[in-house]
């Protein structure tokens, strides 16, 4: 149902893969389908909030009263999410999954494969973290990653609250086939440097607006 619980914030959010280019006709990117962060984006716009979503490639529809900003490298994400935070946001929430590496010279043409060799090396480079980069510049007042782990979950998913110096970690099992990548369904648990909720599984249309009460609520006893 509509609320105005929201009204008055400004949540960024990221969604999709992002896609690195290799030269003009490939690129490396992964299995996300920007389900979980659209998803994420409609029930903080249900709630009131203005909502600024950007998104790598995806096949889903614009959701209502969310603006879009479309990119498709890491690079581009961090200069979308920083220009959309220029003003100050009070909720980031890092649902993306950004390619961790990018080519270190996006060849001009079509590489050709030769006939001397059976094999090719790519040399990468690391993208900056964008979750990590907008915690250490304060860009949002409430600073929200996901962690996508396939052992160790809720493990790794405090390591990563902690370094990336963030709020709230949102740790996603992707080694199940019923959640995670590219799935209708997803079952998390949010951490906080001290506390812990874990909804019910769902639909991730509704497991969103779950996620966005808890962090609704966390910035309640924030103040
Ligand atoms: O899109 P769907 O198909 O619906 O799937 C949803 C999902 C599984 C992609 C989503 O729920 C999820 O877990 N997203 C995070 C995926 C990921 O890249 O996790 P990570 O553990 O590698 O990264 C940790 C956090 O740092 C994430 O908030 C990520 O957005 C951020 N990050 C990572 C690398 C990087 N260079 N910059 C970042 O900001």
């Amino acid at each position: 149902a509509q609320s105005t619980e929201l009204a008055g914030q400004h949540w960024v959010i990221t969604a999709g893969p992002t896609m690195e280019a290799i030269d003009p006709v490939r690129f490396i990117s992964n299995h996300s389908s920007g389900k979980m962060g659209y998803a994420l984006a409609s029930a903080a716009a249900s709630k009131g909030a203005k909502v600024t979503l950007v998104s790598g490639p995806t096949q889903i529809p614009p959701p209502h009263d969310v603006k879009l900003v479309r990119i498709q490298s890491a690079q581009e994400m961090l200069y979308a999410c920083r220009a959309a935070m220029a003003n100050g946001a009070d909720v980031f929430i890092g649902a993306a999954a950004v390619a961790d590496f990018r080519m270190k010279d996006i060849s001009d043409q079509k590489m050709k494969k030769t006939d001397d060799s059976n094999e090719m090396t790519l040399t990468l480079v690391k993208n900056p973290d964008i979750i990590a980069t907008l915690a250490s510049e304060k860009s949002a007042q409430c600073m929200v990653g996901f962690a996508a782990e396939t052992n160790n979950v809720l493990q790794y998913a405090k390591g990563k609250l902690e370094r990336k110096g963030l709020d709230l970690i949102i740790a996603n099992d992707v080694s199940r086939q019923d959640i995670g990548f590219n799935n209708d369904q997803n079952q998390v648990t949010v951490l906080s440097k001290d506390q812990q909720w874990t909804p019910p599984k769902d639909a991730k249309t509704e497991l969103a607006k779950a996620l966005v009460q808890i962090i609704f609520d966390y910035q309640h006893t924030q103040k």
